[in-house]
């Protein structure tokens, strides 16, 4: 999209489209403290952790981790597209849709993300349409062979990369994308140069496609920015699938395949989550809403939050072989680990949800039973304990006991009848070995009167306790390397910068106290540019990319900081302090070593002055 508002016409909407009062249409607030809170409307809660900030025209959820400005939340609420939710408030504000900005200028300034996702939508389109020319006859054939409907490959965007080595990018450069945009993309392998040997004449380096005669199943977030692509091979062959690798945009734990249909689905009861892309697009054929499917991987406790907010269950529907098992189990623990209430459809006969829709057809599957996690852990325990056995049946009622123990005592009642037939065991010893067991696991013995809704109180703000922990566990910090040392040290320092831009966000600290070079990430780098050219922290909400990046800039620039200027100050000369001594002790590692490894005389000693004048400015910092 290369219009897009313009950006004075867009800060007047915001501020003429109160936060507070626009919650307040949806979802019953309290004051406390300098905050409103309430029952989050993107996931089923019964204690308020919704919270919104007035001041910063900002909403965070502390439970599904949801946040975001008056726009996001009218696009997560009515389920609509930016422009759309846009349009929505304008009319509200009465305020006349302005021209669309078209320049050249903008374009040029997107970033790369917008750049790869471009070359993606570009790519979606060109193995889309190849489908249904000459060249994508093998693909179109494969995909009608296994049973799909023009319907259905159009309503997922099917494609098919073509058998040629780099039809894709070609089109793609022409279209003015770089080749390291295509390989970043992972849309192109760049092969480099490759200089004369004996035997061999110098090679030029050489682009090809990543996928090449293949189906093409496009990976949609729930924006509708294509993220990657899976291809499958027509027939047999390995590997079956291919899949674009992470890239800076796709990252196949954080996502799900048809995230784009979820977000348009109003009023799920359930999400369906799968293993494959097939099934998806199978069950979805025959009518069944709300499917999705991990990418190749087991669940992530990212996944699962993310399915939270598209229902308030969870089906998990995994191939009925003994793989998919496992994976149920091992599921079942991440969602509730996320506190998502889930259910399992368990297929007969080993079959994937694609083969039995096939052949039990829309009825078949409408008739499946979905069971609680409970009764699936019990039946896969029959499964593996022989129950004619004395010892068989003493094993079984321990570990079935041992499942239901967490449960209220309504919803244990039909287990132990169930279980006391089973074993043989009498209701008497089953409660007996039940009360042993809530005791072993450190359960307090629940009342089976419901608990009071809580709803009403608003709890002290979580976050004043924990400002100190804003650095997602897997964050910014690089990947885990040989030593965790320089790990901690780099964690540690995005944590004090983060707090940094915490307090930069209040704009109450002095003007030259901070500099750009105090971020290294790029990200808190350009957050920090925008607030100091006057943006608003609600603003720059619009330019996170994805929910997980706008729910932690949101934390960010809502987190509470110290009362008062004074401590403000105090507060951020600590963490500058540490981020620039941080730095410094680095360079300082860095430079040793080169030291050590360099054999010429005259250039050591450049090094060890350079030393010499580092730990002077680390002497300076730390009395600082
Ligand atoms: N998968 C993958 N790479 C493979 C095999 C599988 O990434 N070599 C992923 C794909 O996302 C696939 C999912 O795991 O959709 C499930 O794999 P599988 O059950 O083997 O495939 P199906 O979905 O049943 O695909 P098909 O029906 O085409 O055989
Ligand atoms: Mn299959």
């Amino acid at each position: 999209m290369a219009s897009h508002y313009p950006p004075g016409w867009l800060d007047e909407l915001r501020s003429r489209s109160d936060l507070v009062q626009t919650v307040s249409g949806y979802v019953s607030l309290k004051k406390n403290g300098k905050k409103y809170w309430g029952l989050c409307p993107f996931h089923g809660e019964k204690t308020a952790s919704f919270s919104v900030d007035g001041e910063q025209q900002l909403y965070y959820c502390f439970g599904c981790k949801a946040g975001g400005n008056v726009f996001t939340f009218i696009m997560d609420m009515e389920h609509l597209s930016f422009q759309e939710a846009v349009e929505m408030l304008a009319e509200r504000a009465r305020m006349p849709l302005p021209q669309m900005i078209h320049d050249e200028d903008y374009q040029r300034r997107r970033t790369q993300r917008e750049r790869l996702l471009a070359a993606n939508r570009e790519a979606a389109r060109f193995y889309h349409q190849t489908l249904f020319t000459p060249t994508g006859a093998e693909s179109l054939a494969y995909l009608r062979k296994r049973g799909l409907s023009d319907g259905v490959i159009r309503k997922f965007g099917l494609g098919a990369a073509p058998a040629e080595w780099d039809k894709l990018t070609k089109e793609l450069l022409g279209k003015g994308f770089s080749p390291e945009e295509l390989s970043l993309a992972g849309l192109t392998v760049i092969k480099p140069e490759e200089p004369a040997t004996e035997n061999t004449p110098a090679r030029p380096r050489r682009m090809f496609d990543m996928f090449r005669n293949r189906a093409i199943f496009p990976i949609i977030d729930a924006y509708g920015n294509v993220l990657g692509f899976g291809g499958r091979i027509l027939g047999k062959g390995e590997p079956k699938y291919l899949n674009t690798s992470d890239t800076p945009v796709f990252n196949k734990r954080k996502g799900v395949f048809a995230a784009n249909l979820l977000r348009k689905e109003r009023h799920l009861d359930r999400v369906i989550l799968t293993e494959g892309y097939m099934d998806v697009i199978s069950l979805t054929q025959f009518g069944v809403k709300g499917v999705c499917a991990t990418l190749g991987t087991a669940l992530t406790n990212e996944q699962a939050r993310l399915m939270k907010r598209y229902a308030p269950e969870v089906w998990l529907s995994y191939d009925g072989d003994s793989a998919g098992q496992h994976a149920i189990l091992r599921g079942l623990d991440i969602l509730k680990e996320e506190g998502v209430p889930a259910r399992v459809l368990d297929f007969p006969d080993g079959l994937d949800p694609d083969e039995f829709i096939r052949r039990d057809g829309a009825e078949g599957f409408a008739k499946l039973k979905s069971v609680t996690p409970e009764t699936y852990r019990i039946r896969r325990l029959m499964d593996t304990l022989d129950l004619s056995s004395q010892e068989g049946k003493v094993s079984f009622a321990r570990q079935a006991i041992a499942i239901i123990a967490p449960l209220d005592p309504v919803e244990r009642e039909g287990y132990l009848k169930s279980l006391s037939l089973r074993t043989g065991f009498s209701d008497q010893v089953l409660r007996q070995q039940l009360a042993q067991e809530v005791r072993n696991q450190g359960l307090a013995e629940k009342s089976a009167s419901p608990a009071p809704r809580a709803a009403s109180r608003a709890p002290a703000d979580p976050l004043s306790a924990v400002s100190v922990t804003l650095a997602e566990p897997d964050g910014a910090a690089p990947s885990k390397g040989k030593s965790s040392v320089p790990d901690e040290a780099v964690r540690a320092r995005t944590v004090a910068q983060e707090q940094l831009l915490s307090l930069a966000a209040t704009g109450l600290l002095p003007e030259d106290l901070v500099e750009e070079e105090d971020f290294e990430g790029s990200e808190l780098k350009y957050i920090f540019q925008d607030l100091k050219k006057g943006a608003t922290p609600a603003s720059l909400i619009d330019r996170a990319p994805d929910a997980e990046s706008r729910s932690r800039l949101t934390r960010l620039l809502m987190a509470p900081v110290a009362e008062g200027t004074d401590s403000m100050i105090s507060m951020a000369q600590d963490c500058l302090a540490s981020i620039r001594s941080g730095r410094l002790q680095e360079k300082i590692k860095e430079i040793e070593t080169r030291a050590q490894n360099c054999t010429d005389v005259a250039e050591r000693m450049g090094y060890m002055m350079e030393l010499t004048n580092l730990y002077q400015k680390l002497d300076k910092e730390k009395q600082a």
